[in-house]
């Protein structure tokens, strides 16, 4: 048994939507989680940059002592994990992998959609994780950046949401993938919308579902669950912890007042 916090990071508050599935399935955890609400969003950002994000916050989440790392956000996993993992003593899991062999599990015509920022896309990690499991698929991406702008604008079951979801889904559609990847922090909380499109024949894969499944096999494995009872979760930010509150308050079954200020750059000496 162990009592120390499980670290989370995102580039703002996408993460949330994984934090919340960690809640769901893992209750008796805790978690420290750290939004990098100033330099959001990673999505258009150079690899380079986002392992030198990535590892500002892995010092801090490890001077908060936790017993492992989940790497939220989608595009810090498909650039970031190994540099993270080869850091700091603890498991770090990524939403990739777990991501990746739910919708190799899901598919029967092994044709896979991912859809995701485009440094995700760019970076390939989806097609190579899902490619390294099972040689036969398939793999379409798609690029939808103006998903992340209208989720946080609050803009969820809008026509406009549809009608972006209906543009950017066209092509991926006359691929015939039987399985949609919803491979962004975000478009989970656009599924309904997304699954207007995509109809009742294509089965959409949450990530951030599968890695708090992953997370719990592994802390199972090391004996490392905690035992429930002094659970707390703590939120960090490196600005915004206004509209950091506000957006947790429509995601997390209950407010939080506890939003503190970290100068996350003061961690690059530490990496
Ligand atoms: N969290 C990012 C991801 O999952 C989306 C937002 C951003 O571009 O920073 O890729």
């Amino acid at each position: 048994m162990n009592n120390a916090p499980i670290g989370v990071f995102d580039s703002g508050v996408g993460g949330l939507t994984v934090a919340r599935e960690i809640m769901r399935q893992l209750p008796a955890e805790s978690i420290v989680y750290f939004g990098d609400m100033a330099r959001v969003p990673y999505g258009s950002k150079s690899k380079d940059t986002i392992i030198s994000f990535s590892r500002q916050i892995a010092a801090f989440l490890m001077e908060k002592n936790v017993k492992a790392i989940v790497i939220a956000c989608n595009t810090a996993s498909a650039f970031a994990l190994e540099a993270v993992s080869d850091m700091v003593d603890v498991s770090v899991i990524g939403v990739i992998e777990p991501g990746a062999r739910a919708a190799n599990n899901a598919t029967k015509s092994k044709r896979i959609g991912i859809i995701a920022t485009e440094g995700t896309v760019k970076s390939g990690s989806y097609s190579k994780v899902l490619h390294r499991i099972n040689p036969d698929l398939q793999v379409f991406a798609k690029a939808c950046p103006l998903f992340v702008p209208l989720v946080e604008e609050g803009w969820l079951y809008d026509e406009i949401t549809k009608e972006v979801a209906d543009r950017y889904l066209y092509d991926l559609l006359s691929y015939d993938i039987d399985t949609l990847v919803l491979g962004c922090t975000h478009y989970p909380l656009i599924r309904r919308t997304i699954s207007k499109v995509t109809g009742d024949g294509i089965t959409l894969i949450n990530p951030a579902y599968e890695t708090a499944k992953e997370l719990e096999k592994i802390l199972e494995a090391d004996d490392m669950r905690a035992d429930g009872v002094n659970v707390k979760n703590e939120y960090y930010v490196s600005d915004g912890a206004d509209r950091f509150k506000k957006f947790a308050a429509s995601i997390l079954p209950s407010d939080i007042d506890n939003v503190n200020y970290v100068n996350i750059e003061r961690y690059e000496s530490k990496c």
